[in-house]
């Protein structure tokens, strides 16, 4: 826990509290008793929150774990995703509801209400129909944030098919290795999207991605750009020409609760990522109620906005299924923040009168750095609950997300969880908790964790230690796709019986339950999971690398940073023109194989890498050297002059 120490130093240093606003507690949707009533019975809490969705069949048990840890929820009980997330709001007359205002970058809108959401998954569930697709096969989804993403998902969803959506920022390679995972046959893409002003093409990706996929047989494109793209007669089919003269009505049948809803791939701590399966009754269950307390959710008045990426498990539980099952009102923005300037989103918040805001520690300091003039030039006043995802937030970033964005009013919901997870574990609720900058607090309703020394015993308050969640949850994850042991060895075998979450954490005096980031090697950079190894597996895939070591390093506005120690085969390049070069060209490298979010961002050519006796590479010894950028004690393991003079040259080309 000695990389953590220094977070938790800084984290302590702030002692405010912040309780609910009185007029939001007085009409929470989620109050005190809450947590009673969930202690009281577990079970019955989450029964009861499944039942705020339309079931086909009745479920005969609330959980099924005797062969745990493989979970079976609601178990007999039939439902379709679809149709709860639309279909049963236009039944009960909410057809003309606004399920989405959408904002294209250019400044394009759309607004879509239930009933032509309802049509449009429709038409898109008869397409899939006719290209073939049946229930339990696999769709990739490799799409901009446009409404058509959230159609093409519900349309997989209605007709039985697991889509598997993948960030359309990821490679080619990377596409290519989940749709073979997944052994997909169709993917669902766009000719492009709009980013930083420009349309950025992600249909060529697409074209490489199918040449290493030989079972994929068709692709579904949407046009969003108008950019030219390559096309291929016999496998590409337009969208438009497909979907568009499709009947808008479809019969939707009912399936399994536990039937596969949807694989999303994540980094783990090999260079191969985990395809997490999430089945489709629990998941929903788990994701509604969270939605709809953590949020405090009043449907017919909030408007509310997630600024994640549809293509991470945040988009998926939080754009689509969370939202459109709760009946919400959403706002959905297309592009980069600041674009055409630093107040998009401000603007956008004033125009549409957004009430709720969820989004990532990262995308408040990027706001903290351009200053806070920028949201003082608008109407923030519409804002009433502002979310946090995705990595441990800092006491700063909260106080000014507090202050500049929310008004001094708005509580601040720091949620932690995972891919894995399927919806939010640890929070605070809106109406009840009072806060604590930089805390997530405690365990939702109906969810059980502990924080565990080496052993597995819980520590005292005031102590650290490794995250766990001590009962199964409706929105588990129920396995990788295709590897069950690999399940059983990731999640429940350092702590037998028990979930570990690959996260450290910290129980203040009060109990209160504090994040402290990773324990295992994977970095979070802008609140996105990377394995070291991936990245590591990439750079010796370039034919010069020799070896690599990945570290993470604090970095003031991502959170962490990609560090690379590399080894060349042959000879150093002689100069610093040519380190800069080769640095850049590996860049390069790894955002060909996995994306740019992937690229270190320093790349240090040393002539040797620190090892044990055993050959085993030193991390925490490099990862010490990035933070501190001190060379000390390693020039004996280190070229110091090579090292300092790449660095020099790397921080000279950002
Ligand atoms: C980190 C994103 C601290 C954590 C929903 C976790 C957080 C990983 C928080 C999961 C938070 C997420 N505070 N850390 N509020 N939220 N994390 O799968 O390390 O992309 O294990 O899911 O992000 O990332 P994932």
């Amino acid at each position: 826990m000695s990389a953590t120490s220094p977070t938790l130093a800084n984290l302590l240093h702030e002692q405010r509290r912040f309780d609910p606003p009185p007029e939001l507690a007085a009409n929470a949707i989620a109050t005190a008793s809450i947590y009673e009533e969930a202690a009281r019975d577990r079970l019955a809490f989450w029964a009861a929150q499944a039942e705020r969705l339309t079931w086909a069949t009745p479920w005969e048990q609330v959980l099924d774990w005797s062969d745990a840890p493989f979970a079976r929820w609601f178990v007999g009980g039939r439902l379709n995703a679809a149709v709860n997330c639309l279909d049963r709001h236009v039944a009960a007359g909410y057809g003309g509801k606004v399920a989405f205002y959408w904002e294209g970058e250019p400044g394009d809108t759309r607004v879509i209400t239930y009933a032509e959401l309802t049509a449009m998954v429709c038409q898109a569930a008869n397409a899939l129909t006719e290209l073939g697709v049946t229930a339990g096969d696999r769709v990739m989804i490799y799409m901009p944030m446009i409404p058509e993403t959230v159609v093409a998902m519900l349309a997989c969803a209605r007709i039985g098919a697991v889509h598997s959506v993948v960030f359309g920022g990821f490679s080619a390679e990377a596409l290519a290795g989940r749709t073979n995972d997944a052994q997909a046959r169709l993917i669902i893409t766009a000719d492009g999207g709009f980013r930083r002003g420009a349309a950025h093409a992600l249909k060529p990706a697409v074209d490489d991605a199918c040449a290493q996929c030989p079972q994929v047989d068709k692709v579904l494109v949407v046009r969003r750009t108008g950019q030219d793209i390559p096309w291929n007669d016999g496998r590409d089919i337009w969208w438009h020409d497909i979907v568009d003269r499709q009947p808008s009505t479809h019969e939707a049948q009912a399936f399994d609760a536990e039937h596969p809803l949807y694989i999303m791939y994540t980094s783990g701590t090999t260079a191969k990522p985990k395809g997490i399966l999430h089945t489709t009754g629990g998941y929903l269950t788990g994701v509604t109620a969270t939605h709809r307390m953590v949020f405090d959710l009043h449907e017919d008045t909030d408007l509310y906005w997630c600024g994640a990426d549809i293509g991470w498990v945040t988009g998926h539980s939080y754009i689509v299924y969370g939202p459109l099952a709760n009946r919400a009102t959403s706002f959905m923005y297309e592009g980069t923040p600041d674009t055409p300037a630093k107040d998009r989103w401000w603007q956008m918040i004033e125009k549409y009168r957004v009430s709720i805001l969820y989004t990532a520690p990262t995308t408040i300091r990027t706001f903290m750095k351009w200053g806070e003039e920028w949201p003082a030039k608008h109407d923030l006043s519409s804002l009433r609950v502002l979310g946090s995802v995705g990595e441990p937030i800092n006491p700063e970033a909260w106080i000014w997300y507090r202050t500049h964005i929310g008004g001094n009013r708005c509580p601040i919901v720091d949620t932690w969880w995972q891919t894995e997870t399927g919806s939010i574990m640890i929070t605070p609720l809106p109406g009840v908790t009072s806060t604590k900058p930089g805390a997530a607090m405690r365990a939702f309703p109906g969810i059980t964790v502990d924080v565990v020394d080496n052993d597995g015993n819980p520590v005292p308050n005031g102590s650290g230690g490794y995250l766990v969640i001590t009962e199964p949850w409706p929105s588990m994850l129920r396995g990788i796709w295709g590897d069950p042991q690999r399940y059983i060895d990731t999640y429940w075998s350092r702590f037998p019986g028990k979930y570990f979450a690959g996260d450290g954490a910290k129980r203040d005096e009060d109990g209160d339950i504090w994040l402290l980031g990773r324990v295992d090697d994977v970095m979070n950079v802008s609140g996105h999971r990377i394995s070291t190894t991936e990245v590591e597996h990439a750079l010796v895939s370039h034919p010069k690398v020799a070896e690599a070591a990945v570290v993470g390093t604090h970095d003031p506005v991502t959170g962490q940073a990609i560090v690379a120690f590399v080894t060349v085969k042959g000879s150093v390049p002689a100069d610093e023109a040519q380190g800069a070069a080769f640095a850049a060209e590996l860049r390069a490298h790894v955002a060909k194989e996995i994306g740019p979010i992937a690229k270190p961002r320093d790349i240090l050519i040393t002539a040797d890498l620190p090892k044990t006796r055993s050959g085993k590479i030193m991390r925490r010894l490099l990862r010490d050297i990035a933070d501190h950028r001190e060379l000390g004690d390693t020039t004996t393991l280190l070229d110091p002059g090579v090292v300092q003079q790449i660095a020099a040259q790397l921080a000279g080309s950002g």
